[in-house]
């Protein structure tokens, strides 16, 4: 809040009305990432918040947590790892079924890939129902890990009535 880069940030995302179904307002990042200024500011305004704060798990949510969350890492000195829809990883996984918006998705995460008491940010482009969110945090803490935030390019989105 207060912060001059936000205004810039917010008028790069172009939203796509009744899209990828009637009612949804589709909050669309690619035209962010176009832009280079508003997608530096958008990882830096995260890396500020989160370089001091013991950071060693940056945790991506397919697909567009992907697209922020290991620029992120790399800036912080964490790790990165990827919360994957189903059957996308090859080793053994944990996995949390979740309710979103429009359907039922699963999220899952390769065993060992976070050790026990290691501290988390989850990263994803937008928040609505938070369903997706929440599977992410207790795969991480079932892990033993510790969520300390999650970091999120998009508040709630608003509706089509
Ligand atoms: C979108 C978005 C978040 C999630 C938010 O992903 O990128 O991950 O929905 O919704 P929620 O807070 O109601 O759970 P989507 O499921 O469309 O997957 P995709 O990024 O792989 O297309």
């Amino acid at each position: 809040k207060g912060d001059p880069r936000l205004q810039a940030i917010s008028e790069a995302i172009r939203v796509v009305p009744h899209f990828p179904k009637p009612g949804i307002m589709f909050q669309d990042i690619t035209t962010l990432l176009l832009d280079h200024k508003a997608f530096k500011d958008t990882v830096d305004i995260f890396i500020d918040r989160y370089r001091d704060m013991s950071i060693s798990v940056v945790a991506g949510v397919e697909a567009r947590g992907f697209m922020f969350g290991p620029s992120i890492a790399l800036a912080i000195g964490a790790k990165f790892v990827p919360l994957r829809k189903p059957k996308k990883l090859p080793g053994e996984v944990i996995s949390e079924d979740y309710e979103l918006e429009y359907g039922t998705d699963r999220l899952e995460m390769h065993v060992g890939a976070v050790q026990s008491g290691e501290r988390a940010v989850v990263v994803d482009d937008l928040v609505a129902t938070g369903g997706t969110l929440s599977a992410a945090i207790k795969l991480l803490e079932r892990a033993g890990a510790e969520v300390v935030e999650c970091a999120c390019v998009i508040g709630v989105p608003e509706m089509i009535k």
